[in-house]
């Protein structure tokens, strides 16, 4: 590919180009600056590639998500979640016994250290479980060593993270209700090991209903990674000035957290119950959504690159289908997701600014049917997208370009001014 030229302040300057595995071409502008001493204005990121990387390819126009090579559509509900984490942490497919291994370790070091767990029985009992995670992962620091770069020493460090964010979570939940904690089984599978977490009681046998087991795979792996998206940036920004994996994880749970990136799922289903206490008035929210006076948002509508249509919505709004009648159950809150969705699509406004369902849209309605409660949503998000955001830190740290990540700014503040001291601000 040729290089790009740009006139600038009446120069002519050559930038180098290069052209991704998917064809995207890239214009290389690390000299930019040295070169014309100017910087670009990009904000939000919508044109910066921050990094090169190969876990994760994303099609906004054609609605394209694969990982490590693999479309989405061949990998949610056809392998369990655990299968799915070690293809985007090592790049393959487990074989049969790397993936019984794999399963094994997993379940191994998801037991949290008991100091922990009097971390975790401190919380206030309104806390929210995504600020209790966030903290418990950034704690885990203190609990496990994390400085080496040997590489077992680092796995054991991911199985960690992976066994442990769901232990985390339940527990959370647990606590929220005053229930006695269950520990995870080696002979349940990851999801599994959740849902009996969440849900079993210490006086009996809990049976995983298995619809509920494949449901929760399937919604952990649409979730698992989506490039350079707000919380995996957060990650690596932070990993960037070598930050420990539990710090740079951490941070990356309280970036998702916002209503904008996962907490979005929460907030469609606040969304929903409103629509539906308001006697079923959708209509109202698609026009409060359109109206420029009003900052309401449809929430669960609009992503930064898909354009055409998000796939795991489309993935899910069948699974959403499929699964709750085999549970049996009739939610109204579906049939106003529905209903808006139809109204949206054909509206102009919506169309003009590409404007679709995302993966929030409809995984709160599935979560909802699994019974976990709303302020668990983003929580159970965090769970799937763990993996992804460790293959991001993995990723890095063996990036031959790695340098701490330090956007510049325009400044467009006060010019030198002077400060007359009176003795009035002594
Ligand atoms: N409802 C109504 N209007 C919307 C919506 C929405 N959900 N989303 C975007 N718009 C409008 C904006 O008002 C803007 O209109 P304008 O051009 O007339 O000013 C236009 O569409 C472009 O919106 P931006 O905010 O510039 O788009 P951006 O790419 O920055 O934001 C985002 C993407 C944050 C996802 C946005 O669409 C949104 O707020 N959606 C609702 C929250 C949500 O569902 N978040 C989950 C995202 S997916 C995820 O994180 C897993």
């Amino acid at each position: 590919m040729d290089n790009a030229k740009l006139v600038f302040d009446g120069k002519e300057y050559e930038l180098p180009t290069f052209i991704g595995t998917e064809n995207e071409p890239a214009i290389d502008i690390k000299k930019l600056r040295d070169t014309t001493g100017a910087i670009t204005y990009d904000p939000g990121y919508g044109n910066t590639g921050a990094c090169k990387s190969s876990i994760t390819f994303i099609d906004g126009e054609q609605g394209i998500l694969r990982y490590r090579g693999y479309p989405i559509e061949e990998l949610a509900g056809k392998l369990r979640f655990s299968a799915a984490a070690y293809l985007m942490l090592f790049g393959k497919l487990p074989t049969e016994k790397e993936f019984t291994d794999w399963s094994k370790a997993l379940t191994q070091n998801s037991f949290i250290h008991s100091s922990q767990v009097n971390f975790l029985d401190h919380y206030p009992s309104k806390a929210h479980p995504m600020n209790i995670l966030g903290s418990m992962v950034s704690s885990m620091s203190s609990f496990y060593p994390h400085d080496s770069e040997d590489e077992d020493h680092v796995n054991i460090n991911i199985q960690r993270l992976v066994g442990q964010v769901k232990t985390i979570a339940a527990f959370s939940y647990r606590k929220s209700v005053g229930l006695p904690y269950i520990y995870p089984r080696t002979d349940h599978s990851y999801s599994a090991n959740f849902l009996r977490m969440m849900f079993a009681s210490p006086a009996e046998e809990y049976v995983v209903p298995k619809v509920m087991e494949d449901a929760l795979d399937t919604l952990l792996i649409l979730h698992m990674d989506h490039e350079q998206n707000c919380s995996t940036s957060t990650v690596r920004m932070v990993c960037s000035s070598m930050a420990n994996i539990y710090a740079s994880i951490s941070a990356g749970i309280n970036a998702l957290w916002g209503k904008l990136h996962g907490g979005a799922n929460e907030a469609v289903l606040d969304m929903l119950t409103q629509i539906h206490q308001d006697n079923g008035d959708y209509m109202k929210y698609v026009n409060m959504a359109k109206d420029k006076n009003s900052n309401f948002r449809l929430m669960g509508f609009g992503h930064r690159v898909y354009k055409n249509f998000d796939p795991r919505a489309t993935l899910l709004k069948d699974i959403v289908d499929r699964v709750l009648e085999e549970m049996g159950i009739h939610d109204p809150l579906l049939d106003i997701a529905k209903n808006l969705e139809e109204v949206a699509l054909k509206d102009e406004f919506f169309i003009q600014r590409k404007l679709y369902p995302n993966i929030d849209f409809y995984s709160g309605i599935l979560y909802r049917a699994l019974g976990i409660p709303t302020e668990m949503f983003t929580v159970l998000f965090a769970i799937g997208r763990m993996p992804g955001w460790i293959a991001h830190w993995l990723e890095m740290r063996q990036d031959p370009d790695l340098r701490i990540q330090r956007p510049r700014q325009i400044y467009m503040g006060p010019t030198l001014r002077h400060f007359e001291p009176d003795g009035t601000l002594m």
